[in-house]
């Protein structure tokens, strides 16, 4: 995320609304004859599902490539959260398939979300791809692919109750080999009516918790010192027994990671307020490997915007949450939000009190976005979507301005304190500089010296700015 974080100086606020980034898959040395291309959009979870889908393609005899042009298969992993995401990769399709016309035997499918979504239509209406994979059918990508190398076109978007990849080892994409991602849920149930999700994605399941400790540990044995586990509803995590009783609750899930190894640092994302428990803040205190950071998306201030999002929670609960994070965690503890501006019916008075709940809070990071109508969504059927899109980008820009000056000020906090910092690599501006991350998950840069990737590494914050802080490491070094 440091790319975002630092591309938001310079971005239109259109342009922030619209963060995703795509992820591409890396030059691989030949393990197969047969080469992969996979774009991903989206959210961390459509980014781990990409590793998924390239180890089952790996079994097939494909490796991966960054360039288009020498891919026989390419993937776009898709993301339908709002209008300008689906857009974005309209725009790459057509790319492609201009690119690739005259190309022999090359087959471009399309993945995730907007597979779901808009199921055959790409398809059979447009007819822009050869494949419609939504997220629950990657194991039948391999007979996919042969219907389409047969001459025809290929569909599975069947969501299923189960589905959670479970047995599959990721092959990591655009890995630093320090920090990995581990899904740990799928789906969701929540029905946010603004949401596309629970559509796209189906309903909520959860994973074993013995295959994501096992996951957790390769990735510790293998030299990985971080892992995120990720779901849209973390909080909601449970794993039962055959008699169907709660065996693992988030958690214990997170004392489990936890106790591989006081070395692994664990982080989680993300959390909802209405179902993040005082045993999760009590587990992220006793163990100093769990990151000391917690993504609490609000959405909006005004309890009556968050009762038409059917968000399940009010302000004050809201604020009831943020004060025992405070109460258990301390002022030290990073908080970062989801916002949305503009939602249906929303008066001047409701976005101030969004940017009134910001000053309570003071949060460290935000994603931050203007309401995009979904079709099919509950709002898209009940609310006329009825804010102009200039309010909607000047309200946006409200909360982009309050969010900047929140950061500095908690920024501000670090100057002349200590920080352990994980070294990711080098920093994105200079060779001579290291960057890696605090605790709280904020991006520190440091003068390179004898330090490398991996290392925690005691820096005294000497500066910062709204996106990272800069230091100097201490001489006494950490494990
Ligand atoms: N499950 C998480 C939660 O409940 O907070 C986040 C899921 S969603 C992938 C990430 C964020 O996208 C949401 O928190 C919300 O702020 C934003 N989002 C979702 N639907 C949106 C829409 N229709 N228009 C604008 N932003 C939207
Ligand atoms: Fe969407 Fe709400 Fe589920 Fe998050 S909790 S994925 S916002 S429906
Ligand atoms: Fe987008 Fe699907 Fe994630 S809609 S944000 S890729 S769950």
């Amino acid at each position: 995320m440091e790319d975002l974080k630092g591309k938001m100086k310079e971005l239109s606020a259109e342009e922030k609304a619209d963060l995703d980034q795509a992820r591409i898959t890396a030059d691989e040395e030949t393990v197969g004859t047969k080469k992969l291309f996979i774009e991903s959009y989206g959210c961390a979870m459509n980014f781990a599902d990409s590793e998924v889908v390239t180890s089952i393609l790996r079994d097939e005899g494909y490796s991966t490539t960054s360039k288009e042009y020498e891919a026989s298969l390419i993937l776009l992993n898709t993301c339908s959260i709002r209008d300008n995401a689906e857009q974005k990769v309209r725009k790459r399709l057509a790319l492609i398939n201009a690119r690739n016309k005259g190309r022999k035997g090359v087959k471009v499918g399309v993945l995730g979300c907007m597979a779901e979504r808009l199921k055959t239509q790409l398809l059979e209406e447009e007819k822009i791809v050869d494949m419609v994979v939504g997220p629950d059918a990657y194991r039948d990508l391999p007979n996919l692919i042969k219907e389409v190398e047969g001459g025809q076109k290929a569909v599975n978007v069947f969501l299923s109750r189960e589905e959670t990849y479970a047995d599959i080892t990721p092959v990591r994409l655009g890995s630093n080999g320090v920090t990995a991602f581990v899904s740990i849920m799928r789906g969701c149930d929540n029905m946010c009516s603004f949401c596309v999700v629970p559509y796209t994605r189906g309903r909520e399941r959860s994973r074993s918790a013995s295959t994501i400790v096992a996951e957790a540990q390769d990735l510790f044995d293998k030299g990985y010192r971080e892992v995120t586990l990720l779901g849209q509803n973390v909080d909601s995590y449970k794993w039962k027994n055959e008699a169907g009783e709660i065996e693992t609750n988030f958690a214990q899930l997170l004392a489990l990671v936890a106790d591989i190894n006081p070395l692994l640092r664990v982080r989680f994302s993300t959390s909802h307020p209405k179902d993040i428990t005082d045993e999760v803040l009590h587990t992220i205190k006793k163990y100093e490997n769990v990151c000391n950071y917690i993504h609490l998306p609000a959405q909006s201030g005004s309890n009556r915007i968050l009762e038409l999002m059917n968000r399940t929670y009010t302000r004050e609960w809201y604020i009831n949450r943020i004060d025992k994070i405070r109460e258990i965690l301390g002022e030290d503890c990073g908080i970062s939000h989801d916002m949305i501006a503009g939602f249906c019916t929303e008066t001047e008075e409701d976005h101030q009190e969004t940017l009134s709940l910001m000053d309570y809070v003071k949060y460290d990071y935000g994603y931050m976005y203007y309401y995009s109508e979904r079709p099919g969504t509950p709002a898209a059927k009940k609310f006329e979507d009825d804010v102009t899109l200039e309010i909607k980008k000047k309200r946006l820009d409200d909360i982009i301005q309050k969010q900047r000056g929140h950061a500095l000020e908690r920024n501000n906090l670090s100057i002349g304190t200590i920080k352990k910092v994980l070294i990711e690599g080098v920093s994105k501006r200079s060779d001579d500089f290291l960057q890696g991350r605090t605790d709280d998950n904020k991006m520190v840069i440091i003068p390179k010296d004898k330090h490398k990737k991996g290392d925690y590494v005691q820096v005294k914050i000497t500066e910062c700015t709204s996106a990272t802080l800069k230091g100097i490491a201490l001489a006494e070094e950490l494990a």
